[in-house]
């Protein structure tokens, strides 16, 4: 069944039966000069992760992006991805799914809780978000936020580090009543950090984890210990207190 059937969505819905990206579809869509409205489709053909990965999107996810034209400085604009991040961990733990975050967006869920003592269990990707805008100083002109999650999706069609919904339940959930959720939490959360930080922060996996984080620039060794606005991970290393932005973090692992 179309994911889109009877998707009620406090956003305009456009729905395609596949397309390449839905974050690309919602580009067009604000060149147009469209707003608040969310491309949902049942599968990708070339769909887009961060820092110019490939993201798998095999028919049996949910892929969808919002497009709004929201009024804030194009600082505020990770906060909206934190926001994504809370209402799909939201959406899968109320699916049955322990699901936490992985600074700064990436869903995850432990897979093998045998395989060591606290913290030691084997967490694999069940949902990631791609965040893209255009703007002036002081506002955005656009911003689509796009959301990937493997839901009803087989293991052997995802890479070795993702795990899906229909794994970790082992039935099929509802792709249209997961979406609404996912996207009434993130209407309803907005960009407000005195929202969207302590949600974010009640699901985090980082905080307390001994990481290392590797930004264009610089590697970054120590104790991840809180975030602050607009979504900056502080890290407690030898040398002090570092923070790192959302948008410059290419990699991070727990050390
Ligand atoms: C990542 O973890 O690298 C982000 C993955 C984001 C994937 C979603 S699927 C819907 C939307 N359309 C895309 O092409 N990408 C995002």
């Amino acid at each position: 069944l179309a994911i889109a059937h009877e998707l009620e969505a406090p956003y305009e819905v456009e729905y395609h039966e596949s397309l390449a990206s839905t974050n690309t579809r919602a580009r067009e869509l604000a060149d147009d000069g469209a707003g608040d409205v969310v491309v949902v489709t049942d599968e990708q053909t070339g769909g887009r992760g961060r820092l110019d990965r490939e993201w798998a999107a095999p028919p049996g996810g949910v892929y969808a992006s919002i497009l709004t034209r929201p009024t804030v400085p194009p600082s505020q604009v990770p906060l909206a991805t934190l926001a994504a991040a809370v209402a799909v961990t939201r959406a899968a733990r109320e699916a049955g799914v322990d699901a936490r975050i992985k600074w700064p967006n990436d869903v995850l869920v432990a897979v093998d809780e045998s395989t060591g003592g606290d913290g030691d269990a084997e967490y694999r990707k069940l949902a990631g978000i791609l965040t893209e805008m255009e703007g002036e100083a002081d506002r955005v002109s656009w911003l689509v936020v796009g959301i990937g999650v493997n839901a009803n999706v087989d293991a052997d069609d995802l890479p070795p580090t993702a795990t899906s919904l229909r794994e970790r339940v082992g039935t099929d959930i509802d792709r249209r009543v997961f979406l609404q959720r996912v996207l009434e939490e993130f209407h309803d959360l907005g960009t407000d950090a005195a929202a969207v930080l302590p949600a974010w922060r009640e699901h985090a996996l980082t905080l307390g984890q001994r990481v290392r984080v590797e930004t264009p620039t610089d590697e970054v060794v120590g104790e991840a210990v809180d975030i602050e606005p607009p979504g900056a991970l502080l890290v407690e290393t030898d040398d002090g207190v570092v923070r790192v932005s959302a948008g410059d973090c290419e990699h991070l692992r727990p050390v």
